[in-house]
């Protein structure tokens, strides 16, 4: 089976853990490169914990650290518990002699490098903010044009408003970057919160990860314990808890997962202000404006959710 070349850039983030073990244990995907941003926590605390994660499960694959901050305001505040903890990954001690190390190119210096060498089009999957890809868009605009595939983002949110504040963290934590993204002409698929919400485990999800009997499943069960807990009492408590971003890996390993889309205009508000960093979704069609993204509102979560535990079970 020929597999699909990716890219992944993150910033676990618990939800980001569930991401990469997805993509990493995924038999029809070619993870090339993962990026770090700041988002959840800072650049050191998201690589640390992405290193920590991969050797853990037995990968490894090249780790480059990106943007330390939005790439017009700087760095917001991370520093409180939050729904992932203070180190950004709380709920699980990771062996303290990892012997993986963070690459010597920059995330944009790699993922260019990569998309250059590259035969084929490369699947850009985006789990935080949009720092690294915004600026990898504006260095290398052509690029990006001839060698990005697609670009599959867990950010923004068309009419799902429960949230406090109602936009997503992502789109909202560098809003100039996500803007940019969404301009580029890239095809894009959002997976926002409109579907990351209906994508809730509950605790026998847990048990399946546990019944696996690896190191991954230990692992993961141990940490999304945690992040229920976090998450749902810090955030949002909706009887489940999501993994946001894994949505995103899924529907690149496959796309009749998806349930329910619909392509359409999204524009990022970057006014300062409280509405910088929503997406407006021009969901009936009204502005005239080109569809610059699908918009994901419905995933298949008994497979989604299968599709996560198959991946756990190739790894360590
Ligand atoms: C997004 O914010 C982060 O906390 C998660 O990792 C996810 O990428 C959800 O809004
Ligand atoms: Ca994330």
């Amino acid at each position: 089976m020929k597999k699909i070349p990716v890219i992944i850039d993150c910033d676990p983030g618990h939800d980001d853990m569930v991401a990469l073990i997805l993509a990493l244990g995924n038999e029809g995907l070619d993870v090339k490169l993962i990026t770090n941003v700041a988002g959840n926590k800072v650049i050191e605390k998201v690589t640390n914990n992405t290193l920590n994660i991969l050797n853990y499960c037995g990968a490894d694959v090249e780790v480059a650290a990106g943007a330390r901050q939005p790439l017009v305001r700087g760095y917001r505040r991370t520093d409180t518990e939050g729904a992932h903890g203070l180190s950004g990954l709380d709920g699980f001690d990771f062996p303290g002699d990892n012997p993986l190390r963070v690459s010597d190119r920059t995330a944009l210096e790699a993922a260019a490098d990569i998309l250059k060498e590259s035969e084929e089009k490369v699947t850009f999957v985006c789990t935080g903010p949009l720092s690294n890809m915004g600026l990898l868009i504006r260095a290398y605009p052509d690029l990006c044009r001839e060698k990005i595939r697609e670009i599959s983002i867990m950010g923004g949110t068309c009419h799902f408003i429960l949230t406090k504040p109602f936009m997503e963290f992502n789109t909202y934590f560098d809003a100039e970057a996500s803007k940019i993204v969404f301009e580029s002409g890239i095809p894009l698929v959002m997976y926002g919160y409109d579907v990351t919400y209906k994508a809730l485990f509950q605790e026998d999800f847990l048990e399946k990860l546990e019944n696996l009997g690896n190191k991954t499943g230990h692992m993961m069960a141990e940490l999304l314990r945690k992040f229920t807990d976090l998450h749902n009492r810090v955030w949002l408590d909706l009887g489940g808890c999501p993994v946001h971003d894994a949505c995103a890996v899924a529907g690149v390993i496959d796309r009749s997962l998806i349930k329910k889309s619909d392509s359409m205009y999204v524009e990022i508000m970057t006014e300062p202000g409280p509405l910088s960093g929503a997406t407006v979704c021009d969901y009936e069609h009204r502005s005239g404006k080109p569809e610059n993204a699908e918009v994901v509102f419905e995933l298949d979560l008994e497979r989604f959710l299968n599709l996560i535990l198959e991946s756990a079970g190739r790894l360590a």
